[in-house]
């Protein structure tokens, strides 16, 4: 494993599903110290819609939005490992992380095979809710489909007033899992 991208996709400071993929990077970097990790806050970056113009099909030489975008597609085409982190907003990923996945559209598919991906999703509600199982299955189609290799994911239930850096089973979970991919 060399190069590793983590992605923020919460809009807050400080946010619970920041604290698991520090809590992750951490882990990864004292079992793998001869990694690469880059970690870019999406909220922090200027990044448009897919206005679905289909230009990077048809040109065949990316997107043509000028944005960050440019900053991420070649961090996203140079890891082995991406780590996605997103609060659940309306039972899916929040829009950051989403606006984010629908710019991967216009990279050529084959470039995703091989990689690995991992998913750490903080929501409010229990975490037996639907939302974490929706969200998997989503991430394990795209994955399916990328032929992407889905190694990991976790889901913690937390709030401003419950956060999660309290959930001591979780965050050993996050560091079992950062250790063992
Ligand atoms: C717009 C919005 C929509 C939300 N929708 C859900 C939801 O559908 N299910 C859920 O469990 N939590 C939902 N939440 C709660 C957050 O997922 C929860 O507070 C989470 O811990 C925030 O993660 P963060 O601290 O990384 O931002 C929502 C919060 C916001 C602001």
């Amino acid at each position: 494993m060399k190069n590793v991208l983590a992605l923020y996709g919460s809009p807050r400071e400080h946010s619970n599903s920041a604290l698991l993929l520090d809590y992750f990077v951490t882990a990864f970097r004292e079992n793998h110290p001869d990694c690469r990790i880059v970690g870019k806050k999406l909220q922090s970056m200027h990044i448009n819609w897919c206005k679905s113009c289909n230009m990077c099909k048809r040109i065949g030489q990316g997107c043509v939005q000028k944005d960050d975008m440019a900053i991420l597609y070649p961090l996203v085409t140079g890891a082995d490992l991406i780590v996605l982190a997103s609060p659940v907003y309306w039972w899916g990923i929040s829009a950051q992380t989403k606006t984010f996945v629908d710019r991967l559209y216009a990279l050529d598919t084959s470039c995703f095979a091989g990689k690995k991906l991992v998913l750490l999703i903080t929501g409010a509600d229990e975490e037996t809710g639907i939302q974490y199982r929706l969200i998997q299955q989503q991430f394990k189609e795209i994955c399916d489909y990328l032929k992407m290799n889905f190694v990991g994911y976790v889901a913690a239930s937390a709030d401003e007033d419950r956060p999660v850096s309290k959930h001591e089973r979780i965050l050993h979970t996050v560091r079992e899992l950062a250790i063992s991919v």
